[in-house]
């Protein structure tokens, strides 16, 4: 079974690519946390997860549905982490996840997609994306091999570095810049309600035909990437900058 959460898509487009070279079903974590799902998931005989990196981890978010969920089959386990640039030492978390969970550690992938995170950083414009995901090609073949002759993905580097950025600044970035209350919307806003739809942990509802945010955000970037009029904002921070997301390349 291959697992996915996204916000932008570049996660959702590498796990189908896994699901479609190795015939295994393809199941959503952004339905099943968004549903509040957490009845036992059947695997088969191997677990693929694929998320994008939050602060040198899995997301948080992911991190708790796993944590929460039963997976009755206990199977062999791999990570594949997608990255603007660094996973640092994720798989460190992952392997520690996987001895709680009962589940055979088989190892983290980082594979370096565009950036999406526009509260913080800047998003490529089109065809530099497009650029970026054919450099990936290569490394989705590679994890796809690896994964079909059952062998462990290479161990990814863990220097002082990694192991302080997944460490303590981890928990230290959700503290100070994980929230909402920069979000607003623009008059070009249609009311369309996409963003309220697309929200993984239900944080906007539309009132009076505009979104309004909660303080249940976890950044995935998936309502000021995908609103269709570009109404979003992130306080000062997004202003002017490219929205990313992968099925608009
Ligand atoms: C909240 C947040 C934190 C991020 N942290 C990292 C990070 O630590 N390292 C990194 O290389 N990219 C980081 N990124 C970039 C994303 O991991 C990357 O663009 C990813 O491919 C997005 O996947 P998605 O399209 O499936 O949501 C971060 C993005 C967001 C939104
Ligand atoms: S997706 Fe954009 S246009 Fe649609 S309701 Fe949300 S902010 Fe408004
Ligand atoms: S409010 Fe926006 S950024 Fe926050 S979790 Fe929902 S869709 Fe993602």
């Amino acid at each position: 079974m291959i697992l996915y959460f996204t916000g932008t898509g570049n996660s959702r487009y590498i796990a189908e690519r896994i699901a479609v070279a190795l015939g295994d079903e393809l199941l959503s974590m952004n339905d099943r946390i968004k549903a509040g799902a957490h009845s036992p998931v059947e695997t088969d005989e191997r677990l693929v997860i694929v998320t994008p990196t939050y602060a040198w981890r899995i997301p948080r978010i992911v991190r708790d549905w796993l944590t929460e969920t039963d997976f009755p089959c206990g199977t062999q386990t791999w990570f594949v982490m997608t990255c603007g640039s660094e996973i640092g030492n994720a798989a460190g978390y992952n392997q520690a996840l996987c001895r709680e969970k009962q589940l055979t550690y088989m190892g983290t992938a980082q594979i370096v997609m565009p950036e999406n995170y526009i509260a913080m950083f800047n998003a490529p414009q089109a065809e530099e994306a497009r650029q970026i995901v054919a450099k990936a090609e290569p490394d989705i073949d590679r994890v796809i091999s690896a994964i079909t002759a059952n062998q462990a993905f290479p161990p990814t580097r863990n220097n002082l570095y990694d192991r302080f950025m997944s460490g303590p600044v981890n928990p230290i970035f959700y503290s100070f810049f994980v929230k909402a209350n920069a979000f607003t919307a623009s008059d070009v806003c249609t009311g369309c309600g996409q963003c309220a739809r697309l929200c993984p942990t239900n944080n906007i509802t539309i009132q009076n035909g505009k979104p309004v945010w909660g303080g249940d955000c976890t950044h995935c970037m998936a309502c000021i990437c995908r609103c269709p009029a570009e109404a979003i904002e992130y306080g000062k921070r997004s202003l002017g900058k490219p929205r990313y997301h992968f099925e608009a390349l």
